[in-house]
């Protein structure tokens, strides 16, 4: 009989947690995507705070750069963004099938509006991408990078489907602090979220398949942390913790409560970490 190893489980947990919740996540979120608004230098709104992330994304691009990986796509709001400002051709995984449902339904939206790119969208797991995935001149994965288990399958798959020169970014949680903070666990267990690493580690795991890391940006001034939303949060911790392990949902509240706070005592930081493949390296 086949074995469910643990990673496999947490995949499934993952696959899970995103076909319940991502329409309760767009509920919350603004501009379909699910990440934090960065309230960056010149935002002045929340649809540019959303979109501050892509932009981010849009900059790293090279004049020559045409196939784009989005590693966990969520319904695929970053690839239209840079398929409707650029000629690329992106690509947009994630595991969960209802985001992947979504994703090309608004592609189909979209198609009829002007834009010089493509998108295209696949359930996939970015441990283990599709073997005809190859040749792409920038991989990136917004909020997506601490669900990966192992972290290190991740990164070698980013190098295995990058071509040499080519570029990963990375936009995420990153531990900054005292590991044993006793909210890292919420936070770990809330979201899904085994690969917190520090930038040395991340730094470590990717440069043995080949990825270098080259720059680590702090994005983390740039978050609005306490808004009202999270302090009403905050204050029903005690009746959502008695939800824990039964309700999904009450997980994921719990795990952003400890998100917060793991931000406001210095134990996270939110990094963008740009990685290139080195063209030395089988
Ligand atoms: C917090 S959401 C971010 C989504 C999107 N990047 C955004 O910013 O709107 C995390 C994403 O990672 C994806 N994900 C998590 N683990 C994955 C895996 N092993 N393979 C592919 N996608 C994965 C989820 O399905 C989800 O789309």
């Amino acid at each position: 009989m086949a074995r469910t190893t643990t990673s496999e489980a947490h995949r499934a947990g993952v696959r899970r947690y995103y076909d319940r919740n991502t329409w309760k996540f767009l509920l919350s979120g603004s501009q379909r995507a699910i990440h934090r608004e960065l309230w960056g230098p010149g935002v002045t709104n929340r649809r540019e705070a959303v979109h501050h992330a892509h932009a981010l994304v849009l900059a790293e691009l090279g004049p020559d750069d045409r196939r784009v990986l989005d590693l966990g796509c969520g319904v695929g709001t970053a690839a239209l963004y840079l398929a409707a400002r650029r000629p690329v051709e992106v690509v947009g995984v994630s595991i969960s099938p209802d985001q992947i449902r979504r994703a090309e339904r608004h592609a189909a939206a979209a198609a009829a509006g002007p834009g010089p790119g493509q998108v295209r969208f696949a359930v996939a797991d970015f441990t283990a991408l599709p073997s005809d995935l190859a040749g792409v001149d920038l991989a990136f994965a917004i909020e997506s990078f601490v669900h990966a288990d192992p972290a290190a399958a991740f990164f070698r798959e980013a190098a295995r489907v990058l071509r040499p020169g080519g570029t990963l970014v990375v936009i995420d949680d990153v531990l900054a602090g005292d590991a044993s903070h006793p909210r890292l666990d919420d936070f770990r267990s809330g979201w899904h979220a085994p690969s917190v690493l520090s930038v040395a580690e991340a730094a470590r795991l990717a440069r043995v398949v080949g990825l270098e890391l080259v720059e680590s940006r702090d994005l983390s001034a740039m978050q609005r942390l306490s808004r009202p939303r999270d302090r009403l949060i905050h204050l029903a911790q005690p009746l959502l913790r008695l939800g824990r392990g039964r309700s999904m949902w009450a997980d994921s509240m719990v795990g952003g409560d400890a998100l917060q706070a793991c931000h406001l005592g210095g134990v996270l930081e939110y990094r963008l970490l740009r990685f290139v493949r080195r063209a030395d390296h089988g």
